[in-house]
């Protein structure tokens, strides 16, 4: 299963999860692959966002109406499996990752799902990708769940490649509640950003309590 949230005792994550839309076959079948590989020590236990976060993620596409998306951070790929299948046929997401292994995994699945076609899945240092992509108002929807240190590069190329009312996703953006006492660089650089993005008039701005703390942005 995917972690809970540190927010949430285990029996209310729990209720949490069973008071929302259930995995189906694909979108099980992945998570339980990768808590095995995460058993098996081959994966971070702790790097797929929790199941009811790829609910909300696949929900809030849909009903945004978002057609052309990008991610930054994939791992195996559930995150992705949720947004791509919020969007409709023709839409599109970018996906980046430098790792070939973990998202080999995801493509598996994307296949299953049918999705797979709407996936462009961008191998390589993701700033480099990022940059490399023109700045022009493209994406309805961005996700980053990448290096923390990395967060504000990452937000500050999207600006210019977002569309108008554009909304961008930050994941772990509680630490765990270590934004409180930072203590890693990691910790540091989160805490830096959410005082810096709540002070920034181009974008609105709400942290939300869920899973590991997940900022959205508009673009203004
Ligand atoms: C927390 S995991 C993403 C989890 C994924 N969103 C999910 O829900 O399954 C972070 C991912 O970011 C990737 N990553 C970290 N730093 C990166 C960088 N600088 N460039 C490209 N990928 C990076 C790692 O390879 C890893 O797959």
């Amino acid at each position: 299963m995917t972690p809970r949230s540190f927010l949430l005792t285990p029996e209310l994550s729990d209720y949490v999860r069973a008071n929302s839309e259930p995995p189906d076959d694909v979108a099980a079948d992945l998570l339980a692959e990768t808590a095995l590989l995460a058993e098996r020590g081959e994966v971070p236990p702790t790097f797929q966002i929790p199941l009811e976060q790829g609910v909300f993620m696949q929900l809030l596409t849909r009903a945004l109406g978002v057609r052309r998306a990008i991610e930054i951070g994939t791992f195996t790929g559930f995150s992705a499996l949720c947004i791509a299948r919020g969007l409709p046929e023709d839409g599109s997401l970018i996906c980046l990752d430098r790792s070939e292994e973990w998202t080999a995994v995801g493509r598996r699945y994307w296949e299953r799902a049918g999705v797979a076609p709407r996936i462009e899945l961008r191998l390589g240092d993701a700033l480099t990708t990022l940059r490399e992509l023109p700045e022009v108002e493209t994406f309805d929807l961005a996700f980053v769940d990448a290096d923390k240190t990395g967060y504000a590069a990452y937000v500050e190329e999207l600006y210019a490649r977002m569309a108008p009312n554009g909304v961008v996703l930050l994941d772990n953006t509680l630490r765990s509640g270590r934004v409180l006492d930072a203590q890693s660089d990691d910790d540091h650089a989160i805490v830096t950003l959410n005082a810096a993005l709540r002070d920034d008039p181009r974008w609105e701005t709400v942290l939300l309590p869920m899973s590991d703390g997940l900022t959205m942005l508009r673009k203004r």
